[in-house]
C-alpha cells in the first residue's frame, strides 16, 4: 500500500535535505514512528529500524523503502529495547550496513490502560523498563556513532548528531489511567535533558518530541476510547482536533535539520496546546 506523501510530511522541506544521512529509530514500524521514517527516507535519509516482532519490522522498512527509488532501509526485528546487549548489536550492523547513523528517534514504547489499583509492581516497571531504561539503552548504543557523525559532518547542510525521544505530556499534568506512562515519560525528559549537557560540547543535540492526542495510534485510541466518544474528539483541545502522525513527522524533521541545529535539551510539544487544557482531548 502507497502512502501518500501528503500524509507523512507536509511541502515545508526541500527533497534530499538528508541524503547520504541514516536514521536509526526504535519503534519505527508503529504508527508515529513509521511516519518519522517515512518523512526523513522522503527528505533523502537511509534508515534502519528496530523492533520486537521481525515479521512486522521487515514488512514496515519494505513499505517505507517504496518512498523513494535507491531509499535503502534496513529492518532488524526480535530487538528489544530492554536489552542493551541487543540494540548495541543493532546499531553495529546499521552502521555496517548503512555506513554510519546520523540520526536517532527513540520511539519504542509499552502502553496499556489502567488505574492505579490495578497496577501490579512488575506492571509499573514493565513500562518504565521499556520507556525509560529503553530511552537511556538506544543512547547508550548509539552515542559513539553520533558523535562521529557530529565530528563528520558539523560544518556540511546536514549535520548529523541529531537524538529525539519520543515523551508525552501526561506527566505536566498527571493521568489517570497512565500513572505508569507518565512516570516513565519523566524519566524520559530527564535523560534528555542530562544528554543535552553532556554530549553539547560534543556537537550533538538531544531534544524530546512529546505528542499530544494523534489520531489513529495504538495508545491514544485506547486510552481515549475509555475517556471520551469519537464525536466529543478535539472538542477540549484549544487548537480543535486531534494531531495527525504528520505533525509528529516534521516536528522530527525539523529537529534533525539544520534550522534546528540550536535546539538542545528541550521539549517540541505538538498537542494543539492540549495539555494546557489539563490533558484535553
Ligand atoms: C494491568 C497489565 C496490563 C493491563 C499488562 N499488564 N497489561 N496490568 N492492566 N492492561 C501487566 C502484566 O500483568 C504483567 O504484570 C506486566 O504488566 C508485564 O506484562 P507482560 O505482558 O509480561 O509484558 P510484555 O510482554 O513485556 O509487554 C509489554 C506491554 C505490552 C507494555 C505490557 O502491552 C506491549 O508490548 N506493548 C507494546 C506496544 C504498545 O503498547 N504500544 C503502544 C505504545 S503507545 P504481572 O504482575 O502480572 O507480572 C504509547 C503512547 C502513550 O506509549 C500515550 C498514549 C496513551
Amino acid at each position: 500500500m502507497t502512502v501518500p506523501k501528503s500524509e507523512y510530511l507536509s511541502n515545508a522541506w526541500a527533497d534530499g535535505i538528508f541524503a547520504n544521512r541514516v536514521l536509526f529509530i526504535t519503534g519505527g514500524a508503529g504508527t508515529i514512528g513509521s511516519a518519522q521514517t517515512r518523512a526523513l527516507v522522503h527528505l533523502g535519509a537511509d534508515a534502519c529500524i528496530i523492533g520486537r516482532s521481525v515479521e512486522k519490522t521487515e514488512k514496515a522498512a519494505a513499505e517505507i523503502a517504496k518512498v523513494r527509488p535507491g531509499a535503502r532501509v534496513l529492518g532488524i526485528g526480535g530487538v528489544d529495547v530492554r536489552s542493551f546487549d541487543a540494540l548495541k548489536a543493532a546499531a553495529d550492523r546499521c552502521v555496517q550496513e548503512l555506513g554510519s547513523i546520523d540520526y536517532v528517534v527513540a520511539g519504542a514504547a509499552g502502553n496499556f490502560i489502567a488505574p492505579l489499583s490495578g497496577l501490579s509492581t512488575n506492571a509499573f516497571k514493565t513500562v518504565m523498563d521499556i520507556d525509560a531504561i529503553g530511552t537511556f539503552n538506544t543512547l547508550k548504543a548509539t552515542v559513539p556513532h553520533l558523535v562521529a557523525s557530529s565530528r563528520r559532518t558539523r560544518s556540511s547542510a546536514a549535520p548529523g548528531g541529531r537524538f529525539v525521544a519520543v515523551s508525552a505530556t501526561f506527566h505536566y499534568t498527571g493521568m489517570p489511567l497512565q500513572s505508569h506512562v507518565s512516570a516513565a515519560k519523566a524519566a524520559v525528559d530527564s535523560i534528555i535533558a542530562s544528554a543535552a549537557l553532556e554530549y553539547g560540547p560534543l556537537g550533538l543535540t538531544a531534544n524530546c518530541v512529546a505528542p499530544g492526542a494523534i489520531e489513529g495510534t495504538e495508545g491514544m485510541e485506547r486510552l481515549a476510547s475509555s475517556l471520551v466518544t469519537r464525536e466529543e474528539r478535539g472538542k477540549g483541545i484549544p487548537s480543535g482536533r486531534w494531531g495527525t502522525v504528520r505533525d509528529i513527522a516534521d516536528a522530527t524533521v525539523f529537529l534533525m535539520s539544520d534550522a534546528g541545529s540550536y535546539v538542545n535539551g528541550t521539549t517540541l510539544v505538538v498537542d494543539g496546546a492540549g495539555w494546557r487544557r489539563q490533558g484535553g482531548l
